[in-house]
């Protein structure tokens, strides 16, 4: 029987920081380790989601594979047979997918999308790109009848709309695609109780992104450790001096930011809950999570100085041949469904 799919995707238009590992990272790698075997695991670079907005071209293709390097740096194994890594732009299909889906697609859904409004959706000159990014993410989903898709909390409306238009592909085609499961059961199956979502250590109201205007509220992967350790002692908290009992993103972001990073990191969420629920004073849980936070980086620095890149490159190689057929015979099923070829 075919294993169900797991699949999820990280942009290389830089470096990726702590949200990122936490929120998609960490649980495929988690998930690998907990159920070996039971699960395809494709994990990639949407290299072509990169540049919806503007980046520095010159430096896609290097970036690419440094963060592919992050994947097997933060623990994925390339030795799986069922774990497959791959550059989008390398998967034709992807692109062919997305146009046939554009045409299934209503403007006024797309015009909805808070990440399009957040970048800059009343803009004349904002790319179509950006407006379009949820079809080529759908694509990249449906494309490998992925089931379950672990991502940030800021991501969580794109797969809701990637389920809603395979509904509507069915609807009209009969079975053509795999439903992906709904968002509180995505949460469920990455192992978490809500989903991720890093806020700024500066500004926690907004989350923490690759932004290089918000350096202070950021934690990068290629942070120094003790640099980082530095920005959580100094994360924006609150007046309140109370540690809530469980997550509270309304009343105190700051604080609930840091309880989750701890929570997440030290893979024990009641602990650090029953810890610290109460305390009048934020010292102890940021000096907690300033070591969390510390060693994690150290380690993960040392690991990406050992990744073995030629295996690393032909494992990339071979899995992009692999999942180009896998994509093509899903495409090939749309071409013949929409009467692009014979049936
Ligand atoms: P991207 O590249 O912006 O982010 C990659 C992943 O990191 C998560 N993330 C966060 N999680 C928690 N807190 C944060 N502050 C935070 N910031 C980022 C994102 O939710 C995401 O899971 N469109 C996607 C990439 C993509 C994709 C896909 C994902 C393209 N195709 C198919 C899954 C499946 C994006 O721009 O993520």
């Amino acid at each position: 029987m075919q294993k169900e799919v797991v699949l999820t995707g990280l942009r290389s238009n830089a470096e990726f920081h702590l949200g990122n590992y936490l929120g998609a990272i960490l649980p495929m790698v988690e998930l690998q380790k907990k159920h070996a075997g039971q699960y395809q695991l494709n994990m990639f670079i949407p290299d072509l989601h990169s540049f919806t907005t503007p980046i520095d071209h010159g430096s896609l293709y290097e970036q690419t594979l440094k963060n592919l390097k992050v994947f097997v740096a933060a623990g994925l194994d390339i030795d799986q047979p069922d774990t497959f890594i791959y550059r989008q732009s390398y998967i034709a299909a992807h692109s062919e997918m997305t146009w046939i889906l554009d045409c299934f697609t209503y403007f006024g859904e797309l015009s909805r999308m808070t990440e399009f409004k957040e970048k800059g959706g009343q803009n004349e000159t904002v790319s179509v790109g950006l407006f379009n990014y949820p079809v080529l993410m759908a694509a990249d989903i449906l494309l490998y009848g992925a089931k379950w898709v672990p991502v940030g909390d800021d991501q969580r409306q794109h797969v809701e709309f990637t389920r809603d238009l395979a509904i509507r592909m069915n609807n009209k085609f009969g079975e053509l695609l795999v439903v992906p499961e709904e968002n509180a059961k995505q949460t469920e199956f990455a192992g978490r109780s809500e989903p991720v979502r890093i806020r700024s250590l500066r500004n926690p109201e907004k989350k923490m992104s690759k932004s290089v205007d918000d350096p202070a509220g950021t934690i990068m992967l290629t942070d120094d450790p003790n640099d980082a350790a530095q920005k959580i002692m100094s994360a924006e908290t609150d007046s309140l001096s109370a540690i809530p009992k469980g997550l509270d993103w309304e009343k105190q972001p700051g604080v609930s930011n840091l309880l989750q990073i701890l929570a997440i990191l030290k893979d024990d969420w009641s602990n650090v809950f029953n810890k610290y629920q109460g305390n009048t004073s934020y010292a102890d849980l940021k000096k907690e999570t300033a070591v969390a936070v510390s060693e994690f980086l150290a380690n993960f620095q040392a690991k990406m100085s050992l990744v073995d890149e030629p295996k690393l490159v032909s494992r990339l190689e071979a899995d992009e041949n692999a999942m180009s057929e896998a994509a093509n015979a899903t495409l090939l099923k749309v071409q013949k469904a929409v009467g692009l070829r014979p049936t």
